[in-house]
This record gives C-alpha cells, sequence and structure tokens, in this order.
C-alpha cells in the first residue's frame, strides 16, 4: 500500500512537472521574443491554412511586403499599389469603387474584398480561383484590369532599385525575385489577422459584455447565418448561391473554376468581419448598405437552380425576419468592427520605405 502510494505521489509531481515544462515550452513556441512580428492564432480561431513552413514571417520580410504592398511600382504606368484597392481604414476592402478601378481607370469586375485573416483561408478570390495566398498577386499584377504588368518587368524594376536590393538583401539574404517578392507580400498579409473586436473579447471572456439587443442579434444569427458564415472566421470557405440573381450572364461565379453547371452563380461565402466597414456588398458591389443586405435575405431571394438549400422553404425563399430581428442582427454585426486592426501601425503606409 504505502509504496504504492509513494509511487503515485511520484507520479503525480512528474505529472505537475511535465504539465509545467509543456505549458512554458508551448508558450515559448507560440511567443518567443513578444515580438509584433510573429503570426498568432487566436485563441477562438480554427488552424491556419498557410504554409508558413516555407516561409516564416520575420521583420524584414514583412516590413519589405510592406513596402511592395503599398508601392505603385508594381503597375505598368507605376498608378496603383495593392493599397489602391485595398484601404486599411475599410479592412483592405475598397470603400470608393463599386467595382473595382485599376490602371488608366479601367473598371475590372468584381467588388476588392477585404484582406483580413487571410493565413486562414484556402481558397482565395469571390470564385476561388487562386489556390495559394503565395500566387494572389501574380493575378493583380499581371490582370489587364488592375496593375497590367509583368513579373518579370517588376523583378526587372526591384533590381535597378538600390532601395529594393538592400531590403531582399536584409529579407533573403539575395537580390529580387519573382519568389522573394511573392513570399514578402504574403508575409505582410499573414500577419493581418482580425480578432481584436468587441466580439472577440467577449467570447474570449476578456471583460467585454455585449448589450441585450446585440445578444439577440448574435442568438439570431447563430440561428439564420451561421451555417454559412460559420465559425469564427464567420464563413466555412464554401462557394454558395445566396440568391442575388436568377440568372448569371455577367458572372458566373465559380463555374468559372470548375466548368461544373451545379457551380453556376456560386460566389465564396466571405468573411463578415469588420462589415461596417466594407461597403459596398457583394461579389458585385450592388448593396451600399447592411439594411439592404439584409432586406434581400428577408424579402429579395430570387430562385434559379443552383439557390442555396437553406434559402429555400415551403413557402417561399430566403430568410423570415422582422424588422426589429433585422435590426439587431446588424447591431450584432457592428460587434465584429476591429478598431484596434483599421489602426494598426504595423499595416499603415510605410512613410519613407521605397522614396529613397
Ligand atoms: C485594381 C484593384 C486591385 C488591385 C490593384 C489589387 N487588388 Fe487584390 N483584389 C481586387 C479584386 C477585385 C479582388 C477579387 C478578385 C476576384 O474575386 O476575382 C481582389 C482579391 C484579392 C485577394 C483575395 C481576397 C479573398 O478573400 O479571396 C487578395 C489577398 C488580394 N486581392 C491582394 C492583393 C495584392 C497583394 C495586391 C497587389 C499586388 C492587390 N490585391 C492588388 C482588386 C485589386
Ligand atoms: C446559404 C448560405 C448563406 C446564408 C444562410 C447567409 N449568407 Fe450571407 N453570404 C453568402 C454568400 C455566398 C455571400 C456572397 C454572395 C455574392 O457576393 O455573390 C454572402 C454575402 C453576405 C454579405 C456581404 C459581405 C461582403 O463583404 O460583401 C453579408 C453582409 C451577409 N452575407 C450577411 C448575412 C447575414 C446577416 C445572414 C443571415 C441573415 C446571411 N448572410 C446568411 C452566403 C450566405
Amino acid at each position: 500500500m504505502r509504496t504504492g502510494y509513494t509511487f503515485m505521489r511520484a507520479f503525480f509531481l512528474l505529472f505537475v512537472i511535465v504539465g509545467v515544462l509543456c505549458i512554458a515550452c508551448a508558450e515559448e513556441a507560440v511567443d518567443s521574443n513578444g515580438s509584433p512580428y510573429t503570426f498568432r492564432k487566436p485563441a477562438n480561431f480554427p488552424e491556419a491554412a498557410y504554409t508558413f513552413e516555407n516561409n516564416p514571417v520575420t521583420q524584414k520580410g514583412f516590413e519589405l511586403g510592406r513596402a511592395l504592398f503599398y508601392d505603385p511600382i508594381l503597375s505598368a504606368d507605376s498608378t496603383i499599389a495593392c493599397a489602391n484597392c485595398h484601404q486599411q481604414a475599410a479592412a483592405f476592402a475598397d470603400p470608393v469603387h463599386t467595382l473595382s478601378r485599376g490602371v488608366m481607370d479601367r473598371s475590372g469586375t468584381r467588388n476588392a474584398p477585404a484582406i483580413q485573416n487571410m493565413a486562414f483561408q484556402r481558397l482565395f478570390f469571390w470564385d476561388g480561383g487562386v489556390k495559394h495566398l503565395d500566387f494572389v498577386p501574380i493575378n493583380a499584377i499581371t490582370s489587364d484590369v488592375e496593375m497590367a504588368e509583368k513579373i518579370a518587368h517588376v523583378v526587372e524594376k526591384l533590381q535597378r532599385n538600390p532601395s529594393y536590393v538592400t531590403k531582399f538583401n536584409e529579407a533573403y539574404q539575395e537580390p529580387p525575385s519573382s519568389q522573394k517578392m511573392l513570399y514578402a507580400l504574403s508575409q505582410f498579409m499573414n500577419l493581418m489577422v482580425s480578432a481584436n473586436s468587441r466580439y472577440d473579447h467577449y467570447v474570449r471572456k476578456e471583460g467585454e459584455s455585449l448589450t441585450t439587443a446585440e445578444l439577440n442579434g448574435l442568438q439570431l444569427f447563430t440561428s439564420k447565418c451561421s451555417s454559412c458564415h460559420a465559425t469564427d472566421l464567420f464563413t466555412d470557405g464554401s462557394f454558395r448561391n445566396n440568391g442575388l440573381d436568377a440568372t448569371f450572364e455577367k458572372d458566373n461565379g465559380r463555374e468559372r473554376i470548375t466548368e461544373l453547371a451545379e457551380d453556376k452563380g456560386k460566389f465564396k461565402v466571405p468573411s463578415l468581419r469588420n462589415v461596417e466597414l466594407t461597403d459596398p456588398y457583394m461579389h458585385d458591389g450592388r448593396f451600399k448598405t447592411l439594411e439592404q443586405v439584409l432586406d434581400h435575405y428577408a424579402t429579395g431571394v430570387v430562385n434559379s437552380e443552383t439557390l442555396d438549400l437553406i434559402l429555400k422553404r415551403d413557402e417561399g425563399f430566403g430568410i423570415p425576419l422582422t424588422i426589429e430581428e433585422k435590426a439587431n442582427i446588424i447591431l450584432f454585426l457592428k460587434t465584429l468592427t476591429d478598431r484596434e486592426f483599421i489602426l494598426d501601425k504595423r499595416f499603415s503606409f510605410p512613410a519613407n520605405s521605397f522614396t529613397k
């Protein structure tokens, strides 16, 4: 008995020591020096999808990506930077144009989405046409209606620019190349994690409370919206038809990529984080206000062959909502606004960074 007891005590002690060590080393792995340039997964988020093992974030790599993101050198006529269409004050969406506007005032066909929590996303663009974050800038740079430039020519321009030669050297110990340019842009975008809204502080029990109306909105959202706008990313990453149109001549969405008729008119379920700031809404920016979006779900959903089953009911289409319910859902959606993200100096225009 007695030896059994001692053994158990020793075992328990060992258990505690190992436990404490594990907690210590787990924290160490997440945050070695408290650096603002370390990628951290927020506690309420699912696992990240980005391949960090190939391209870990470093301060120099991040700063290079930041300089590139704000620099019109990436476009054919040096007029358009990524940041023209992706503005921090709008969670890196485009608050000005319904359809994006590129070099020589050329109009694109879609609304520029927010850039936030990209490290957690698996497919990019409204139709999922890009499969890895590292490839997104290739589309933007080479698109005729965006930056209309050639990757090889961008690299040449960067190689002729002493400030970039220094920056690439500091980040990667080599001259400017297309791969390292793409890696640096990904590093910049990967740190764009928005997870400090009032809602986040509420769910993580960090001393924030929501009002009765907001909590009511959250409950309505959970029962009526969260099958598509799922998890704390507020998207399940799927492609769906939410009843905007009966036909899809202008933009057939996901079908463009998969060539499957069943994907006609399906678009990526967008995250709703910072949605208060990312208007206009939907892939073509057709709605200016959240009130219009809620009216769409309540009374505007139109039927088509690929309309999502969740939006089909025996008595009609859409999600029935009273005026008060719509108002409460909107109040809840506004708790997803993350002022820290919008004001975070790490992501702002890098003064004096590329003018030398
Ligand atoms: C002319 C405006 C414009 C410019 C310039 C531009 N973008 Fe975009 N961006 C868009 C539009 C529009 C989309 C959506 C494209 C689609 O769905 O077909 C998009 C999509 C994205 C996405 C995917 C977001 C998601 O949720 O799927 C990322 C990331 C992105 N852009 C980053 C960049 C970077 C980096 C640059 C600079 C190299 C850049 N963009 C330049 C308009 C622009
Ligand atoms: C069947 C899946 C589904 C359901 C249910 C759903 N949504 Fe959506 N939502 C989508 C899709 C898909 C889009 C993008 C459609 C497009 O642009 O073509 C979208 C877009 C939005 C947008 C625009 C976001 C942006 O950045 O443009 C808002 C806001 C929104 N939904 C809110 C809600 C609310 C609130 C509810 C519940 C009342 C809801 N959704 C229910 C699938 C859904």
